[in-house]
Parts: structure tokens; C-alpha cells; sequence
């Protein structure tokens, strides 16, 4: 019989790399879809009509039973820039080692897509990651944790928009000087599926996922200009806009923010501008059996599929 496999934030960046292959495998695999909204609600229904759509509400204790109700796994993916959103995993951690204690249980793993560097005190999205990670690891949960950075695909999509121009211009979120270690979601996906799949190898281990050795945001968004053979200026959105920008593109652009949401935005950025995420690509590389994907990579064979629907 199928086992019931949870992924959360599965309108997600993330999940909606991970779930086509498993859903690709009805005999093994049962998908419970969870979203929030209920615009993904409708959309993943019509995109997956053999999977069950779960919309909860983690706030709500039993919303939480209810999504791990007879599962084996559970692909945790924390809700992006939310003030509860280390409240929303340890419900759910809750709700597994509840699952996990009922007679005849199934429950055998929880895998946290977490961060890279949760210990990273100065970012609140990385500061809750810590105390979730730490949650995680004192249940009695066998689990697996994904450490991403700076996913390479954000950025993508407006570098390549600007392929007919003449003089392109990439409007820099923070000092473009400044190195990170990049993840491409592709990668990290692949990774997931196979953590998945391989279950009981993973138990207990702590990934980092990146793709890149730390490159600055200049040579990211040139190795993007080589793809397209274009030179790209760069230029610096001043600090106040840039938050005013993300919070939008996280939030919805017509909303009344709180300062509890802008609150982690507003540090990010700040951090940004003076340090970078950094990782090592050997464990992704290691997992995979092959070489991490890099963004001109990733950015190639973005190009060459826009070419192959366009024709
Ligand atoms: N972006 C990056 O570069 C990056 C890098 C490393 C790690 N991360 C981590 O990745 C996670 C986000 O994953 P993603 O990029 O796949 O998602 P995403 O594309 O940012 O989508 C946001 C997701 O959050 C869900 N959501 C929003 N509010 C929610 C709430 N109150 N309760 C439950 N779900 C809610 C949305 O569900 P609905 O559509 O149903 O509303 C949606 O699936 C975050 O924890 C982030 O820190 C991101």
C-alpha cells in the first residue's frame, strides 16, 4: 500500500520542484499537499488530482494531527518570513511524535528544510530556524535536516527578462560586492527526493546544500550576462526602498505591514550589505553522485526551455 508523504508549503518554491517526481510514483507514494491560502488550495487540486490538498492552519493544533493523520514522512517546509513560524514547527514536531506514539504507528521520519546557518543570531529567519532545528533534534523523531542558502533561481528570471535589452540594468538589493554560496533549487530538490527515498541513510544528519563556493553578487549576476552575452550595470536600490520592495514581493503588495513583518526583512537586507551566507558545495555534490548546478548552468537551461515553449 502507498505510504501518505507530507509536504508542507507545497505551493512553495521548493515543493513545487520536489513533488512531480513523487507524484510520478502513486504505488509508493500517497501526497498530502499542505497549503495555507486557499488560491494554492484551488491550484494544487486541479494540478494534482491524485493527491489529497490539506489547507491548514499551523497555528491550530489540530490542524496539525490531522496533516500527519497516518503518514510516514513528513517534508517540513517553514513558512517564509513568518513572526510564528518557529510556533508553527513545533506544533507540527508536536504532532509527529503524537503520531508517532499511536498504536501501529507508521510515522519514520521528519525532515526539516531548514537554512543555512540557523546559528546566524543577527537574521530572525535564521534565528528561528536554530530553535526549531534544536526542537527537532531533543523529540524523539528520526529526522534529516536541509541547510539551503540564498537560492540562485530568485534573481534568474529578472536577469533573463532583460535579454533583448541593450543596456541592461540589474537594481542591486544590497552591496553587490558582498559573496554568498548559492543553492539552486534544482539541485536541492533532487536531494529531497532522494532523502525521501532513501529514508533510514539519512537519519539523524545535517546537510548543507549549497551549489556555489561563495561567489559576490557581481560575478553572479555577470555569470548570468555571459549566458545571455550581455553586460549588465549594476546599480544599488537605496536601503529603505529595497525593504519596502521585499516586504512587498513577500507579502503582497497592497497590504498594511506590521512592524513584527518587517522586522526580519529589514535585518536581512541590512546584513546583506556587509556579510554574506557562506557553505561548501562537497555534501550537495557528495549526495547527488554529480557537480552542483551553477546559476549560468541553471540560467542556460532556463533559456533553452523558454526556447522549447515559445516554439
Ligand atoms: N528564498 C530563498 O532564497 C531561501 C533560501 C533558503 C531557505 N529558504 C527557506 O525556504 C522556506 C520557504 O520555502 P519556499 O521558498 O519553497 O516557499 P515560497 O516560494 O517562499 O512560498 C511561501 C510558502 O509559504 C506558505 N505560507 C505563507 N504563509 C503561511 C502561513 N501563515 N502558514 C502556512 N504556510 C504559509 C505559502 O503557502 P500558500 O501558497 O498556501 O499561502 C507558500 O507555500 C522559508 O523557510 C525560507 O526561509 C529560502
Amino acid at each position: 500500500m502507498a505510504e501518505i508523504l507530507v509536504l508542507t508549503c507545497a505551493s512553495g518554491k521548493q515543493c513545487t520542484q520536489i513533488i512531480p517526481s513523487l507524484y510520478e510514483q502513486p504505488q509508493k507514494y500517497r501526497l498530502r499537499l499542505v497549503v495555507h491560502s486557499q488560491k494554492s488550495f484551488e491550484k494544487l487540486e486541479k494540478q494534482y488530482p491524485g493527491a489529497e490538498v490539506l489547507q491548514a492552519d499551523l497555528n491550530v493544533p489540530g490542524d496539525c494531527a490531522r496533516l500527519v493523520d497516518g503518514a510516514t514522512t513528513i517534508y517540513y517546509v517553514s513558512p517564509t518570513f513568518q513572526p510564528q513560524e518557529q510556533h508553527f514547527a513545533f506544533n507540527v514536531i508536536d504532532a509527529a511524535m503524537a503520531e508517532k506514539a499511536k498504536p501501529n504507528s507508521k510515522f519514520s521520519h521528519f525532515i526539516l528544510s531548514s537554512v543555512l546557518h540557523p546559528e546566524i543570531s543577527k537574521l530572525l529567519n535564521h534565528d528561528r530556524k536554530r530553535l526549531i532545528e534544536e526542537y527537532l533534534c531533543e523529540s524523539s523523531l528520526c529526522y534529516t535536516i536541509l541547510q539551503p542558502s540564498h537560492f540562485a533561481d530568485n534573481a534568474i528570471g529578472r536577469l533573463l527578462a532583460k535579454k533583448d535589452c541593450q543596456a541592461p540594468v540589474f537594481m542591486a538589493a544590497h552591496d553587490p560586492e558582498v559573496a554568498f554560496s548559492f543553492s539552486c533549487i534544482r539541485d536541492h530538490a533532487e536531494a529531497s527526493v532522494k532523502i525521501i527515498q532513501e529514508q533510514s541513510r539519512h537519519f539523524f544528519a545535517t546537510y548543507q546544500l549549497v551549489t556555489t563556493w561563495p561567489m559576490k553578487y557581481t560575478q553572479y549576476v555577470q555569470s548570468i550576462g555571459d549566458v545571455l552575452g550581455k553586460t549588465f550595470e549594476i546599480k544599488r536600490v537605496p536601503y529603505e526602498q529595497a525593504v519596502q520592495k521585499y516586504c512587498e514581493l513577500l507579502f503582497g503588495p497592497d497590504r498594511v505591514l506590521d512592524q513584527s513583518l518587517r522586522d526580519a526583512p529589514e535585518r536581512l537586507l541590512l546584513y546583506y550589505n556587509s556579510r554574506g551566507i557562506v557553505g561548501n558545495p562537497g555534501v550537495l555534490e557528495w549526495l547527488l553522485g554529480r557537480p552542483a548546478t551553477s546559476p549560468a548552468q541553471l540560467a542556460s537551461m532556463m533559456v533553452e526551455k523558454g526556447k522549447s515553449t515559445s516554439s
